[in-house]
């Protein structure tokens, strides 16, 4: 027997979805419970489990039969090439993710703070006051101007204009790609796949001659070392001995920036939009600020996290037969850990639509209920390093604008590539100008 589920033509079910994300996917979980199914076109019929008990079973068990790697494939391939982590599994996946995570340790990522202050200050300058803007394109180009520092270690002006041009056009570009999987196909130079394609080859010219460029260049001084994440990666080696190719490093390299630019953007831009509706944190997180705290601080990135994840769900392709939640699901089956409606269960995290940093101030969230980043040895490695960036450029937001929301409204859930974004991108208004 099959979980429960909408009844809906599979079409149907993606127009509700697409209307209401957050919405549509709560309601499923109230109306069949900790196990039920989504019928998507292309993709076919996903298995949702929205139970802490149940997700543990997916992060926990054996990654020989939990691919995630294959599921993330599906659509991410074609921007992040063979070699990715992300879409990598079992021995492969673990060769790649073992010299990732040392550069996004905690330790490491703290000395990028100066950096991401410096960064957000100068984007906040562009800010025009007394007139509504989107937040979210301000956001967007600090994490992205945090990235191309931070990873790869351009710091000339002239070549992180290029950059930033380069990648912008390969994220417009890589759009259509994701949400339509269908549409990869050269079908004339304006179709969609061939402009793509056109923009993959620009962003890998680029970033194969920055790595030509890194290789060649003198070793740093005895005593001293470059910041950068890429020097990093250069210098690392598998446990075989062999440096990362530069194969390896490009897709590397596109993961981390398209896993790392535009989900940190979003969840900032909900940040704002989620305290400016809320003015008791906001007035609550002002005072902390004000008193040297930072618990309140991170307990707000954490609560924006729950209230609007980014990422509405990881999945896992079963390679064999696997029980769960008393449905025997067959091999080939997608089952995806349901972070939206688990955040917004009511026995977890009371009153879910409340925005209460507070719930976050007692003890560490829970692993396998509070699941924005994913978990287990798929679990975001740039979670850190979000989760830094995002209390550092909110402190600044906080701390030096008098933002106001012009419409009180909440703005819609709509998604966004891979992420679920403010539907007006978090619209503000700057009352006076900058402190
Ligand atoms: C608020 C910001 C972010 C959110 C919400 C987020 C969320 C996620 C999620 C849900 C996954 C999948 C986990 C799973 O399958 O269990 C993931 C994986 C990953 N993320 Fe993030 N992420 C964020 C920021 C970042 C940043 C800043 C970086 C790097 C700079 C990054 C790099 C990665 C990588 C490399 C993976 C693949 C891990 C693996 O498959 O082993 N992410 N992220």
């Amino acid at each position: 027997m099959l979980p429960p589920g909408s009844k809906l033509p599979a079409l149907l079910q993606a127009a509700r979805y697409a209307r209401d994300p957050l919405g549509f996917l709560i309601r499923l979980q109230q109306r069949h419970g900790d196990v039920f199914m989504l019928d998507f076109p292309y993709f076919g019929q996903l298995v949702y489990v929205a139970d802490p008990a149940l997700v543990k079973q997916l992060f926990t068990g054996s990654p020989e039969q939990l691919h995630a790697g294959e599921a993330n494939a599906t659509v991410l391939e074609p921007a992040l090439g063979p070699n990715s982590v992300l879409t990598l599994d079992e021995a492969a996946h673990m060769r790649q993710r073992k010299l990732l995570l040392p550069p996004f340790h905690g330790e490491r990522i703290a000395r990028y703070g100066e950096l991401i202050r410096e960064v957000t200050d100068r984007e906040m300058e562009s800010w025009p006051v007394g007139e509504p803007f989107a937040l979210r394109p301000h956001t967007q180009r600090i994490t992205l101007a945090v990235i191309m520092r931070a990873v790869f270690g351009v710091d000339d002006d002239a070549r992180l204009a290029r950059f930033g041009r380069i990648i912008e056009r390969f994220s417009d570009r890589v759009s259509a790609v994701i949400a339509f999987p269908m549409l990869r196909r050269h079908l004339g130079p304006w179709s969609p796949w061939t402009r793509f394609v056109k923009a993959r080859e620009e962003l890998d010219a680029f970033i194969y001659e920055e790595i030509a460029l890194r290789r060649a260049a003198a070793e740093p001084a005895a005593g001293e070392e470059r910041g950068d994440i890429l020097s990093l990666l250069l210098a690392a080696e598998h446990d075989d001995g062999t440096p990362m190719s530069d194969a390896e490093l490009r897709d590397e390299l596109v993961t981390v920036l398209a896993a790392g630019h535009e989900t940190t953007a979003t969840g900032l831009a909900w940040a704002m939009e989620r305290l400016l509706r809320s003015p008791r944190a906001l007035a609550k997180l002002r005072e902390s600020l004000a008193a040297g705290e930072e618990d309140y601080l991170d307990a707000t990135v954490k609560e924006t996290l729950r209230a609007r994840p980014v990422i509405v769900d990881v999945a896992r392709k079963l390679t064999a037969p696997l029980e769960i939640g008393g449905y025997e699901l067959p091999a080939g089956t997608f089952v995806m850990a349901a972070i939206a409606a688990l955040h917004h269960r009511e026995d977890l995290f009371p009153q879910p639509d409340d925005f209460r940093p507070e719930r976050f101030l007692e003890g560490k969230a829970d692993n396998y209920a509070w699941i924005p980043f994913g978990g287990g040895v798929r679990r975001c490695i740039g979670a850190a390093f979000a989760e830094y960036e995002m209390r550092i450029v909110l402190r600044e937001f906080v701390e030096r604008a008098a933002l106001s929301a012009p419409d009180p409204k909440p703005e819609k859930v709509k998604v966004r590539n891979i992420t679920l974004a403010p539907g007006k991108g978090a619209v503000v208004r700057l009352d006076r100008p900058l402190r």
